[in-house]
Formats: structure tokens, sequence, C-alpha cells
């Protein structure tokens, strides 16, 4: 039976799914709080894992080894570090890079994460899962606004919040980078340590430039909740597990 381990970071980027899942227990673990309950049927388990890598890795290995959980989802916001995006498009990761990670003095390329991969001059890229990205696709398509853009590509994470032009420059430049925020590829790498299926799902508050912070402030809950209300639409669609 499948259980989806679902993670944001913040109480914004849950608050529409808290609200919807039903049969709910609440836990306690490294000071955070884990739902346990169903989503449309399904048996998930979600948690606000606070701001940032650590926090996010934490989460996903408790989802795994508490909750059992089969399938892992990192839901939110991000800033929109491709070309020609807009505040409210959506992007799921194909792959997710660690911008920050950086051994470069001991000859790795910035982004390479020693012990996981095996070229030191690339960055460490944990892919997606395909048929998941697939299902959310087709979701998003069914919910989200027909002005928004729906796009899927690397998600860089770092523990940064990125407001300057070129930060978002190098990040684009250098990994490819459609979006970044700071948690998604941490689940990535424990996900991926753990051979648990992922997906990085991120709504645009912003533009990761001058503006960033106004605009994440003001955008925040409307960019949570056009990923959120997509998320409940595949679980919707999502053939039931036999009884
Ligand atoms: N999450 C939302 N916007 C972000 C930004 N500009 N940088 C990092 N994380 C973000």
């Amino acid at each position: 039976m499948e259980k989806w381990g679902i993670i944001g970071a913040l109480e914004e980027e849950l608050s529409l799914l808290t609200a919807a899942m039903e049969n709910v227990t609440t836990h306690t673990v490294g000071g955070r709080i884990y739902y346990e309950g169903t989503l449309e049927g399904h048996s998930v388990a979600v948690t606000k894992c606070g701001v940032g890598k650590v926090f996010s890795a934490m989460a996903a290995q408790v989802l795994i080894d508490r909750f059992a959980v089969t399938k892992l989802i990192n839901i939110g916001v991000a800033g929109g570090v491709g070309v020609g995006l807009h505040v409210g498009d959506m992007v799921l990761s194909t792959d997710a890079v660690q911008h920050d990670f950086d051994v470069t003095a001991l000859g790795y390329a910035v982004g390479h994460n020693m012990d996981v991969s095996d070229d030191p001059g690339k960055p460490t890229r944990y892919v997606a899962d395909e048929e998941l990205r697939e299902r959310f696709k087709a979701a998003a398509q069914k919910t989200l606004p027909a002005d928004c853009g729906l796009l899927e590509g690397t998600i860089a994470s770092g523990d940064q919040f990125i407001d300057s032009a070129a930060t978002k420059e190098e990040l684009r430049e250098r990994f490819g980078a459609v979006a970044c925020e700071m948690e998604g590829a941490a689940m990535a790498q424990v996900a991926f340590c753990q051979q648990v299926p992922f997906l990085i799902v991120r709504t645009l508050s912003d533009l990761a430039d001058v503006q960033a912070p106004i605009s994440f402030r003001e955008m925040v809950q409307m960019a949570a909740d056009r990923a959120t209300t997509a998320l409940l639409c595949m679980f919707r669609d999502l053939p039931k597990d036999p009884a």
C-alpha cells in the first residue's frame, strides 16, 4: 500500500492540506508536528518541517523511518530563476541540486555532494520520479488558472533566500535552474539514499530579485494555495489502493 509523505516548510504551504485531511492523529518528533491521516481516501503523513535543508532532510528521514512513507512530495513556494517567468507560475522538478554545497577548494564542482555521485566535475543532480511528475502535471493542468505557466526543470536549493539578479543568473548558468528554494534538494538527497521516489512542486512567490522580499510576503499564500490545490486534485484523481 502506498503512503505519501508531504513536506512543507511554512504554515502557508500546508494550511489547505491539513484542513482537508481526515482521520487525523498528530505526533511530535524532534519538536516538529506530523499529521497522519487520509487525503481523498489516501494514506498520508504531512509535516511543517521549518525552513532550510537540515529541517527538510530531518523530516524526510522521520517520514520514512517512523511513518513508513513510500513516496515523498515537497510542496510550497519558490523564487523564479528561469527567463520569462511570472509570479504564480508552477514548477515541477525534473531534478534538484544543492547550490550552496561548496567543496571547490578540494577540486569538486559547486553543488557536488561528495559520497553521493561520481563525477567530481559536476553538481549532484537528484532525479525526480517521472511518473509522479506526470500525475501531478495532469492535476495541475486542471486546477491552474489559464494564464499561469506550468514548467518542468531543475530546482536549486540552498540555505539562502535569493534576492539578487546576479545570484539568480549564476544559478541559471551554473545549474540550469528554473527555480530556487531552501528545502527540496535536501529531501531529495534523503529520498535518493533511501530509494524513495520523490517530487518537488513549487509555485513562484517571487522572482528571486531585489523585489523578492516584498513579493514573497504579498504572494506566499496565493502561490502556496495553487500548489496545494493541485495536490488535492491529484489525490482525488488517484486510483484508491485496494482495501
Ligand atoms: N522561496 C521563495 N522565494 C525564495 C527565494 N527568492 N529564495 C529562496 N527561497 C525562496
